[in-house]
């Protein structure tokens, strides 16, 4: 992926966080997805007071794209206003590795401060389709 692609994504990133409905955790978390035919499809924290039904931004954004018919994501974006990146909770990752396991994950913070993973680093030893 090109500079300004890459960038073009953590932008899209940025945005949709601003949906975030965090009202519990305070915290706000945007995340945008690539896919195959170069589609971005983004999703922000939804949070319940009944807090266990809230959903991460990472699975809003990728059950929308699922269901809209996108597949093979190449880039995960996950932005948080946070001095060190937000990584993707344990849930999210087996829904990645599920979904979007050849990806690479960039996980962006305050000040453009970023970590980059392959879904193998982040999922080392993966529960899927081959354990059944
Ligand atoms: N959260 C995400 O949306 N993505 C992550 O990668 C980590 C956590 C959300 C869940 C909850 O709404 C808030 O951040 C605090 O955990």
């Amino acid at each position: 992926m090109t500079d300004d692609a890459r960038a073009a994504l953590v932008a899209a990133a940025w945005r949709a966080r601003e949906g975030a409905i965090c009202t519990y955790s305070k915290f706000a978390v945007g995340a945008a997805l690539r896919d195959s035919a170069g589609r971005t499809w983004t999703g922000a924290n939804v949070e319940n007071a009944s807090y266990t039904l809230g959903l991460c931004a990472e699975r809003v954004a990728i059950f929308h794209a699922l269901t809209q018919g996108a597949r093979d994501f190449t880039e995960v974006v996950v932005v948080t206003d946070t001095a060190t990146p937000t990584s993707p909770c344990g849930a999210c990752r087996q829904i990645l590795w599920e979904f979007a396991r050849g990806a690479t994950i960039v996980m962006v913070g305050k000040a453009g401060v970023t970590t980059i993973a392959t879904m193998p680093e982040l999922v080392p030893l993966p529960f899927d389709e081959s354990s059944l």
